[in-house]
């Protein structure tokens, strides 16, 4: 059977044999994958392991900053916060196609990383977070002819991004390779990762950006963040964060009339996109109690300056999608 503590006993060992004295990168998102993974290699390897997190600017409220801090200093894992708003924000300017959007920022993502591991670096070792799962699909890696070893060619929470250039290909850790989804969970908690990294719900790598449709821009993002922070407050205080598979705020790039006070309002509108799933593959939209829609809507159009409607998203996978980019 098996047991966290025989698996964390087994996986120190195997990385130390693997990485030997080299350096090893870990790109930290912030979802439990990469935090789980963070954890073990720290344990294993100790300052042989650099954690950089990429801050696009398109994380949730307060995201980035928690993020850094429970790792610095409930941790002791020191973590390089690479502060990139401002480039990402330019390489998506006046961009409204959600396919151009996606690749812009995955590029983009692609470069910082590049820029940032030579600064670094020199590493030897990419640790990804890699589940079960994805070494099925094999999606983002190669395996090298000569070695046999897993080669990465892209970084996991960037889908549909070309891939690393050719002189980062890293050779690959991935310890998580044979866990599913809930031993990761499992182990993280046993190591110690909060509650709120180990139980958070997926969050793809493009971030906000793709929950805005249409052009981003500094308000918009600032309105949806803001939106999206109600949204998680409302579900987390009322105990059904978990009755979820994603619960979040979509903002649309259009205005409707509304009418705050004896004030005519011409605002931005606001969707509420909550699903239950098993795997994110097909999803169903759902049935949450009028009360939690109306406590919800009642919020945002108050609180958040420049929305003057909110809306429920009533529509399963398929045929629609979870995400609206
Ligand atoms: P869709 O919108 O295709 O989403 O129904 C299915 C699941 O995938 C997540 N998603 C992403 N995750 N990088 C990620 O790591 C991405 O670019 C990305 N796009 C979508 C989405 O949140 C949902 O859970």
């Amino acid at each position: 059977t098996w047991t966290t503590e025989a698996f964390v006993e087994e996986s120190i060992r195997e990385i130390r044999a693997k990485v030997g004295d080299k350096r090893v990168l870990l790109a930290l998102s912030g979802g439990v994958d990469s935090s789980t993974l963070a954890f073990l290699l720290h344990k294993a390897i100790g300052d042989q392991l650099t954690c950089m997190f990429i801050d696009q600017g398109f994380m949730r409220k307060d995201e980035p900053e928690t993020l850094v801090e429970i790792f610095r200093d409930q941790f002791h894992i020191p973590v390089v916060h690479v502060k990139a708003r401002d480039r990402f924000l330019a390489i998506i300017d006046g961009i409204t196609d959600p396919e151009e959007k996606r690749k812009r920022i995955g590029h983009e993502f692609i470069r910082v990383f590049e820029e940032e591991s030579k600064r670094l670096g020199p590493f030897d070792y990419l640790a990804q977070g890699t589940l079960y799962p994805d070494v099925i699909e094999s999606a983002d890696t190669n395996v090298d002819p000569q070695t046999g070893e897993r080669v990465a060619v892209k970084i996991k929470s960037h889908h549909n991004v070309g891939g690393l250039p050719k002189d980062l290909r890293f050779k690959l850790v991935e310890p998580l390779r044979k866990l599913f989804k809930d031993e990761v969970r499992k182990l993280g908690r046993s190591i110690g990762l909060p509650e709120e990294i180990v139980q958070r719900h997926p969050f793809p790598g493009p971030g906000l950006a793709i929950r805005i449709l249409g052009e981003v821009t500094d308000e918009r993002l600032d309105i949806l963040r803001e939106a999206d922070f109600i949204v998680r407050q409302e579900i987390k205080e009322r105990g059904i964060y978990h009755d979820f598979w994603q619960a979040f705020a979509v903002l649309l790039p259009i205005r409707s009339v509304g009418v705050m006070g004896d004030q005519r309002t011409y605002a931005y509108p606001i969707v509420l996109r909550l699903v239950s799933s098993e795997d994110g593959m097909t999803a169903d939209w759902s049935r949450v109690s009028y009360d939690l829609l109306e406590a919800i809507s009642n919020r945002i159009v108050n609180e958040v300056r420049g929305v003057n409607r909110v809306v429920y998203d009533v529509t399963s996978k398929p045929p629609g999608t979870i995400e609206w980019e």
